[in-house]
């Protein structure tokens, strides 16, 4: 692939796919596909830390698949694959784990969330997760990550790892970054602005989920709290609903923050969420048309994947293979 740099990111198979999801992570990506050489995968190993039905797990799996597509991510110019298909990312993982100390996987915030949440299975691999998510960038030497504001400070355990691990056994590992947007990185509840919009909210009110029909994407906006002020105007700290919803149609319409306070001028919350509310049904229409033929076509999703396991095994193999050395083990070529 040239001198492009390497990008990884994923998404877990757990749930539907939120705006969240869209804004924070799937729509920086599509803007990287012709720049970098990019990496992108369904963390269905992730998803295994909460308890899953099979079949649905399997069917969630295939429908983030056709969401990465649909949204825009070219199979020909992206490698999109199922983690759990790269056997790679499983054997870092160990190794890994071997130079991760209890005490940093002890700070994790989500951990803690995550076992407050189901605090009857807080099973080791909910607590091991950010390790296989290093073993997910590393494996690939990735430069570049692009995610959402809530995975950073798994992007810190990750370069904390490959440094630990670089410097014992010299240069091995690239130091990943963070790619985080400074817009949307943090996609609100519509319920509850101060918390984020989450595939697992239990008010689905909260959540606008990818495919969500345009008569509910209208209703949930009709619902979202605002505030008594009826000023379209922003403010994150004083008008946490109303800054929010400017976030998400600014993303979508591409629109600063001072070019729709002037839009609005005059105008209601009324007004201004039916914006709003278009905007969403405008961007997600086609991406759901193209979603829906696409799960139509379980060979073309079989094909991607395939395709995508044996391109990101024939890129991480290599590199495990040098840490396998690195650590002492005999390689089995
Ligand atoms: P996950 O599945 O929770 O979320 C996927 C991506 O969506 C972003 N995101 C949001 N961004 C803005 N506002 C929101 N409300 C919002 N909700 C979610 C997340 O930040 C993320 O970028 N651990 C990861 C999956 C993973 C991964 C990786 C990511 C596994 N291995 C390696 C990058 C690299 C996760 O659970 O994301």
């Amino acid at each position: 692939m040239g001198n492009k740099k390497t990008i990884l990111s994923g998404i877990q198979a757990t749930g539907n796919l939120t705006l969240g999801n869209y804004l924070g992570a799937i729509k920086n990506w599509i803007k990287m596909q012709d720049e970098y050489d990019c990496y992108y995968m369904i963390a269905d190993l992730h998803s295994l830390t909460v308890r899953n039905d099979p079949e649905v797990l399997r069917k969630r799996a295939l429908q983030v698949l056709a969401i990465y597509v649909a949204a825009g991510l070219d199979p020909d110019k992206n490698t999109i694959f199922l983690q759990s298909h790269v056997d790679a990312h499983v054997k870092l993982n160990w190794i890994l784990n071997c130079y991760t100390y209890m005490g940093e996987l002890n700070r994790m915030t989500q951990f803690k969330d995550k076992s407050a949440k189901h605090a009857d299975n807080i099973n080791s691999g909910l607590f091991t997760y950010p390790v296989l998510m290093a073993a997910d960038i590393l494996v690939y030497n990735a430069d570049l990550v692009p995610v959402g504001e809530d995975q950073r400070q798994h992007l810190e355990i990750t370069r904390d790892i490959a440094e630990r691990f670089n410097s014992i056994y010299g240069e091995t590992f690239v130091i990943p970054e963070a790619f985080i947007g400074e817009q949307g990185a943090r996609i609100m509840g519509l319920q509850d602005p101060t918390a984020k919009m989450s595939k697992s909210a239990t008010n689905l009110n909260d959540v606008i989920f990818l495919n969500d029909n345009p008569e509910d994407i209208r209703k949930k906006l009709k619902k979202a709290v605002t505030d008594s002020e009826n000023c379209v105007h922003y403010d994150k700290e004083n008008k946490p609903g109303v800054s929010n919803l400017m976030t998400i149609y600014g993303l979508l319409e591409e629109k600063t923050m001072q070019e729709i306070e002037k839009e609005f001028v005059g105008k209601g919350y009324g007004d201004f969420k039916s914006a709003v509310a278009e905007a969403i049904v405008k961007k997600l229409q086609p991406l759901q048309q193209k979603y829906c033929e696409l799960l139509e076509n379980p060979k073309e999703l079989k094909t991607i994947y395939e395709k995508g396991a044996k391109k990101a095994a024939d890129r991480a193999d290599p590199i495990v293979k040098d840490v396998y050395q690195k650590v002492g083990l005999i390689v089995n070529e």
